[in-house]
């Protein structure tokens, strides 16, 4: 009964983001589940859609673990990277994104995170360094990496790093730098709870990480996905072998129950002490924290 339902509603592009992120536990060998896909890349080819960088990510949140190699799950990941337009209204970079999405046709969102490769690409910065050692900020799950540009933004004098483990994601976050002309962003992509350590070393080889930010992760609230968490034990004895004393690991969650999760992470570790957040002009709201904001949700720190 849904199909015929969904073929006759006029959907917008946000509409269509919301149903794909629905998605999100069903499996692509479903055949409703690929008659679905279908029906929705013709309407957002049909209108020529255009969707924001939030609705797109929720989207492709929804088809995580759908399995890349069947047509009907590429062929909506291809149109819903082809459809996302700036939040900020400026130039949308999709020629530059066409061309450089030839060259992943890998896509992580296929696996599930035990099963997820450690598909680390290293960081390259277009800007040179001048000599002195850099101040790094390094942001875990960056997405399509708003919060990383913002901060290098108003932060030119630091280097910020974004990680993120989505592929197109990150080409996206890349795409969107060069055409803001920053010198002082740079992503890599991986998978923190593989690729951490590489990143970190890697950025210390040229300074010191000043802080760590780990804004809005996936929640996996069903026990059974808690593995697939991103702040866990393991992620924060990462932190403190690789950090300096005084680096900042700040953490931001609409859920309180992560928050409390990743706390006492932190504390039991032994390794960093608990302190209240200060505001800090330069750290810009990231595109999960807008949408919480906009709908009146409570930020926890
Ligand atoms: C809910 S989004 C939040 C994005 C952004 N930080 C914000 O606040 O708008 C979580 C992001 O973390 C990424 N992510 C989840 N687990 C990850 C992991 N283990 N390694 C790297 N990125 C991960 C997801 O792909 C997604 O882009």
């Amino acid at each position: 009964a849904l199909l015929p339902c969904v073929k006759a509603s006029p959907l917008d592009g946000q509409a269509i983001g919301n149903a794909l992120y629905g998605l999100q536990s069903l499996s692509s060998d479903s055949q409703v589940v690929r008659q679905l896909l279908v029906v929705f890349a013709s309407k957002l080819k049909a209108f020529d859609c255009k969707m924001t960088e939030q609705e797109v990510s929720n989207a492709l949140y929804g088809l995580q673990f759908m399995d890349l190699s069947i047509t009907e799950v590429r062929e909506i990941v291809d149109v819903l990277v082809t459809s996302v337009t700036s939040d900020d209204a400026e130039q949308s970079p999709s020629r530059d994104r066409r061309s450089q999405r030839s060259r992943h046709p890998l896509n992580p969102l296929a696996s599930s995170e035990s099963r997820l490769p450690s598909n680390f690409v290293a960081v390259a910065f277009p800007g040179t360094l001048s000599g002195e050692r850099c101040r790094y900020l390094v942001d875990i799950g960056c997405d399509m990496g708003g919060f990383v540009r913002g901060v290098a933004q108003s932060r030119p004098e630091m280097r910020v790093v974004g990680l993120e483990m989505r592929s197109h994601a990150v080409t996206y976050a890349v795409a969107r730098a060069r055409e803001q002309g920053l010198q002082n962003a740079a992503f890599a992509q991986g998978n923190a709870n593989v690729d951490l350590a590489c990143l970190l070393r890697q950025v210390q080889d040229t300074g010191e990480v000043e802080t760590v930010t780990v804004n809005f992760p996936d929640p996996h609230l069903l026990p059974e996905h808690r593995e697939r968490r991103v702040l866990r034990g393991s992620l924060v004895k990462v932190l403190a072998e690789h950090l300096l004393p005084e680096t900042e690991v700040l953490f931001q969650s609409d859920l309180a129950l992560l928050v409390e999760e990743a706390r006492a992470a932190f504390t039991v570790s032994r390794c960093f002490r608990a302190t209240p957040w200060q505001s800090r002009q330069d750290l810009v709201d990231t595109e999960r924290q807008k949408v919480v904001r906009r709908s009146g949700g409570t930020v926890h720190k």
